[in-house]
């Protein structure tokens, strides 16, 4: 099995290739993204997996959390990261009222996301066995999602650190969702000691989010890797400033515009 890094893949990443990397103890990253451009630079640089999150509520849709994201937003963005990769194994998340009510509705909900947008894989938060193994069952690789799940915000009294106090509960959840069938699961905001626990009870890879240094990979958010995110969660890390950049280029353009600069002679046509 190719290494997921370290040499140009020309074929898509799969759910077989994390399960190798997991027995090889070679860690990756996931990334969101919700347009073309991001997501053709993620999957240039080799990043395995796209994830088109509900976090596009508050990154992208400019609503306050995930919890009022649709289906229909969501497909085409879902739509456009597919179109733009080629290497990386993109997942669709469902969000909040999508896949709740039954098994059928999760399923109806992901062969929406797998026939018109082309998803590899749905993610779902919760420990929904019955949902999973119907989904797995019916072709569609599922990731979990347990610690913080932020669709359940309300009833978990804001963005709180999880397992403090009920860690046996969140190893039990794992459990049961990688005997479901999922293929990995997300770990978030959660203390680093329980993480561990849990990567180390699971075969499938454990993908963390302010879950410590011990997962099997880490997924951040790009808004907030890339410095663009006002106030960035704790958990996260910018690698880069651009929203200073970008800032100091519309400045500059706006400059340019009174100025009389711009257009300059390379941009005018004769
Ligand atoms: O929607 C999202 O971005 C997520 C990640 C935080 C895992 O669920």
């Amino acid at each position: 099995m190719e290494a997921l890094y370290g040499g140009a893949m020309h074929r898509r990443v799969t759910i077989l290739d994390l399960a190798s990397a997991k027995k090889r103890g070679e860690k990756w990253i996931m990334l969101t993204a919700y347009e073309q451009m991001s997501a053709e630079i993620f999957d240039e640089a080799g990043t395995p997996v796209l994830l088109v999150g509900d976090s596009a509520g508050n990154n992208f849709l400019g609503f306050e959390n995930t919890i009022p994201v649709t289906v229909d937003e969501l497909i085409p963005l879902t739509r456009a990261v597919v179109r733009a990769s080629h290497q990386a194994m993109v997942i669709a998340d469902l969000p909040f009222g999508s896949y709740e009510t039954s098994p059928e509705q999760a399923l109806a909900t992901s062969t929406r996301f797998f026939k018109e947008a082309g998803a590899m894989g749905v993610k779902l938060e919760g420990a929904h066995v019955k949902t999973i193994e119907k989904l797995v069952g019916s072709g569609i690789p599922v990731m979990g999602h347990v610690g913080l799940t932020p669709q359940a915000l309300h009833q978990l009294g804001g963005y709180k650190v999880q397992g403090r106090n009920d860690g046996d509960a969140i190893v039990e959840a794992a459990l049961a969702i990688e005997k479901a069938g999922a293929f990995a699961i997300v770990l978030e905001l959660m203390t680093a000691d329980l993480a561990a626990r849990i990567t180390a009870a699971l075969t499938i890879p454990t993908i963390g989010i302010g879950a410590g240094i011990n997962c099997d990979a880490q997924v951040l958010v790009w808004t907030d890797l890339m410095g663009i995110t006002k106030n960035p969660p704790k958990l996260a890390k910018a690698y880069r400033n651009l929203r200073a950049e970008m800032l100091a280029a519309t400045n500059e353009f706006s400059q340019d515009v009174k100025n009389g600069n711009f257009p300059g002679p390379e941009q005018i046509f004769n």
